[in-house]
């Protein structure tokens, strides 16, 4: 222990980790390879003591700006793919299981409960095209799936989401549904517009340093629960959008991509998409795990 090198000093912190009955076997395994990892890239990329003391204070600055509305550590992991990493690490795509995508930051519990068909808008906008947004819920045996709740949230035409934005009523383009007997939900939206993720601050330091742009492509976003079932957090990405091929943030999947056509006669809406999902049953999410 008194002779710590470059070459034995990760062993020695590794053997440091105590076993009183704090240390849970979870922790230690974690510890462990963060240990491991962190030590192994100090190595590689030669970490000068300028460039640790850079990054103590850079994680310090983005500490200080998170509050309720800016989670800067989220939108960090976004930005280094960490986010995307961990949700495919945690729902690895089963089966006809609909992907998962990142939650990113804007989530707000407890949106407006609205009845099938409503509309999520409380603001209109000079430039707003109005959509009718519906499909079936499916288990994997292709039935419908009623009772399921769905929360939607979307950016505004500005690029803004609701609780960004002083000038948008609370909860606007925020909505929960829920699917009727056949497992089929609707709700009335906007076309959502492809936005820039918030780039001033350490996030935007992030993004020079990587040469990256903060742009994402239009998306809707989706929570969808019901007690049995493996909770669905996803997004719908619009096909037309641009961004879709190079998103800031890499939570693009090809099978969450919709279009939004036409609206027929039928409907009040400048635009209409159909976009069903596959829920997991929890035995059947279990037993594959
Ligand atoms: C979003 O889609 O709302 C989002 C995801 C990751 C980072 C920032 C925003
Ligand atoms: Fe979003």
């Amino acid at each position: 222990m008194r002779n710590v090198t470059i070459d034995n000093v990760t062993d020695i912190v590794i053997k440091s980790l105590g076993d009183s009955g704090e240390i849970t076997p979870r922790n230690r395994e974690i510890l462990t390879s963060l240990i491991r990892h962190l030590h192994d890239f100090c190595r590689e990329a030669k970490i000068q003591h300028d460039e640790f003391l850079f990054a103590c204070d850079y994680l310090a600055r983005a500490g200080k700006i998170c509050d309720d509305k800016r989670q800067e550590f989220i939108l960090l992991g976004d930005i280094l793919g960490v986010e995307v990493l961990v949700d495919m690490l945690t729902h690895p795509a089963e089966g006809t299981e609909s992907e998962s995508t990142v939650l990113g930051p804007f989530y707000r519990e407890n949106p407006p409960v609205l009845p099938k068909g409503a509309s999520t808008v409380q603001k209109h906008f000079d430039d707003e095209e109005s959509v009718y947004f519906e499909g079936y819920v499916r288990d994997a045996d292709g039935n419908g799936v009623a009772g399921v709740t769905l929360d939607v949230w979307e950016d505004a035409p500005n690029g803004l989401y609701e609780n960004h934005d002083p000038n948008q009523p609370d909860f606007n383009l925020r909505g929960r549904f829920v699917t009727d007997e056949a497992g089929h939900y609707a709700f009335r939206a906007i076309r959502p517009v492809p936005y820039p993720i918030p780039d001033n601050e350490t996030a935007g330091e992030l993004l020079r340093a990587m040469g990256h742009h903060p742009n994402r492509p239009g998306h809707m976003h989706f929570i969808l629960a019901k007690d049995g079932y493996r909770t669905l957090v996803s997004q719908v990405y619009d096909s037309d959008s641009a961004w879709l091929d190079n998103d800031s943030v890499f939570a693009v999947k090809e099978s969450l991509v919709g279009q939004f056509k036409p609206a027929g006669d039928d409907l009040d809406t400048d635009l209409h998409i159909q976009f069903d999902f596959v829920m997991k049953a929890e035995a059947a999410a279990m037993a594959a795990e």
